[in-house]
């Protein structure tokens, strides 16, 4: 019965940089605090800490449960989880969701990624100096409308780099990558977001202090934790944050061996995220901006809740201020971005390279090359136009997300069986864990999870027969592709298994 692959990861502290970089990326630092300001400020951290604690963290011990024990039956990719788990055949094909939304999401995701990598290079070589804030508006967008063939450039570079980490297997390149990449992130983020909230009125310009903008973020308006809306936005944050209903934490969760402990991974790594995403994550963007620019400049710019525009369109200018130190900021500001979005990058092409050497005994250097294939032709569109870009967001970034968390959670707590999944989530813990969660998996998520679900689905309705662009369609269409596609692949390797 017990088939584990010898991949595997090489140390505990590996493990727990690497499932925190998969969490950790550019929602944290650019989508949190935009979402925050758009969603009551003070007040948003209401629902988003009821969601953390309702629905993250248990899916993340879900997941995390699930993956080893897939793990144990030779499994690391949700169609054959779900398989092994759910015993009926139709589950393989609702595990498909979990290599499908990788591969959609990695393929704008990296196309954003290859955004930081670019702009960590021209601060360095200084291409922003002596910019107005026009002058920097102009060049971001002329840069997003592929006015030039550098961005495209530096999108092959980051789909290559992904690919050749891949293609050294979990080890050797995935733990050896978050090594470095974490602590480094962690220490620029330390660094700037001491900068954000300690930024002085006088010096360098800036008409306000930081904490004017800390101010503006955090100010509560507590009416709106009465706004489905904004629950809505506190759970899509949670599930994007923590990379939740994605199948990468299973992936990463299936080459744990059988006893190894999983209930204190899991909230090591948890909590993790929330730290760098609240405490980081507001201490940047928005006090550095606020406190150059002012609160009405700033405050249309997160109206849509993702921070790009601040990110990409404004610190870079504020930075070209501060002389060598700004420099240095902005190696460190794009540096973080880059690493946060690498290292979330990369989780999300293990799950295809994992089901294609367990199916298809492919090697990770295949699997791994298929991977970089793919996420370069799914990504053409989303490179070419922001409507494809957005329903890759919208169908794969979010609703997936939701469909498979609130399948999971019921094949795991009620087809296993809470007892057996309990079993499952608390052998070889290094805490103990609170019995709630037991019944919190059980009842709680599940329901909290379908009124989500349920009171998204005018919006998912909508959104389905909405019309868009020629390139609109092509994203949809190439979504439908995609996910045919895995599902027939998961059809031929059960065959495969029954004939042999
Ligand atoms: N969890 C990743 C992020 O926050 C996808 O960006």
């Amino acid at each position: 019965m017990t088939n584990q692959t010898s991949t595997g990861w090489g140390s505990r502290i590996g493990l727990i940089l690497a499932m925190a970089g998969n969490a950790v990326g550019l929602g944290n630092f650019l989508r949190f605090p935009a979402q925050a300001i758009e969603n009551g400020g003070g007040a948003f951290i209401i629902p988003y800490l009821v969601c953390f604690l309702l629905m993250g963290l248990p899916l993340l011990f879900v997941e995390w449960g699930m993956g080893r024990y897939g793990g144990r039956y030779g499994q690391h990719s949700t169609p054959f989880i779900f398989d092994v788990l759910g015993k009926a055949s139709y589950w393989k094909y609702f595990g498909v969701f979990g290599i499908f939304t990788n591969i959609a999401v990695a393929a704008f995701y990296c196309y954003l990624e290859s955004w930081a990598l670019s702009w960590a290079y021209h601060s360095v070589a200084g291409t922003f100096n002596g910019m107005t804030q026009a002058n920097l508006q102009a060049f971001f967008t002329n840069y997003i409308e592929l006015g030039t063939a550098q961005p495209v450039v530096f999108w092959v570079i980051c789909l290559v780099l992904n690919t050749v980490i891949l293609s050294r297997g979990i080890s050797g390149g995935v733990e050896k990558v978050a090594k470095i990449g974490m602590p480094l992130l962690l220490l620029f983020g330390v660094i700037l977001a001491v900068t954000g909230i300690t930024l002085e009125a006088e010096p360098g310009g800036a008409i306000n202090d930081g904490l004017v903008g800390l101010n503006y973020l955090w100010s509560p308006d507590f009416s709106s934790i009465w706004s489905f809306k904004v629950w809505v936005a506190a759970a899509g944050q949670i599930f994007f944050t923590l990379s939740l209903g994605m199948g990468s934490i299973h992936c990463y969760a299936s080459y744990l061996k059988e006893k190894e402990d999983i209930a204190l991974n899991a909230m090591t790594a948890g909590w993790m995220n929330e730290f760098v995403e609240v405490v980081l994550g507001s201490a940047i963007i928005i006090p550095i901006s606020v406190g150059f620019l002012g609160i009405d400049a700033i405050s249309k710019m997160v109206s849509g809740g993702s921070g790009l525009g601040i990110g990409f369109a404004v610190l870079p200018q504020l930075f070209s201020s501060w002389g060598w130190f700004g420099t240095l900021s902005g190696l460190m500001w794009f540096g973080l971005l880059f690493f946060a979005g690498i290292t979330s990058s990369m989780a999300m092409g293990t799950p295809l390279i994992g089901f294609m050497r367990d199916n298809f005994a492919w090697k990770d250097k295949q699997g791994a090359y298929l991977f970089g294939i793919l996420i370069f032709i799914f990504g053409i569109p989303t490179v070419l136009s922001q409507d494809a870009f957005n329903e890759y967001d919208y169908w794969a970034g979010t609703v997936s997300l939701v469909v498979f968390a609130m399948v999971e959670i019921v094949l795991f707590a009620w087809v296993l069986g809470m007892d057996k999944a309990w079993d499952e989530i608390t052998r070889g813990a290094d805490i103990k864990v609170p019995l709630v969660f037991k019944y919190i998996i059980k009842y709680v998520s599940p329901v909290f999870l379908i009124i989500v679900f349920v009171g998204a689905l005018p919006d998912i309705i909508k959104n389905a027969t909405a019309e868009t662009s020629l390139y609109g369609w092509l994203g949809r269409a190439m979504l439908l592709v995609l996910f045919v596609g895995i599902a027939v692949l998961v059809s031929v390797a059960k065959r495969k298994k029954l004939k042999s």
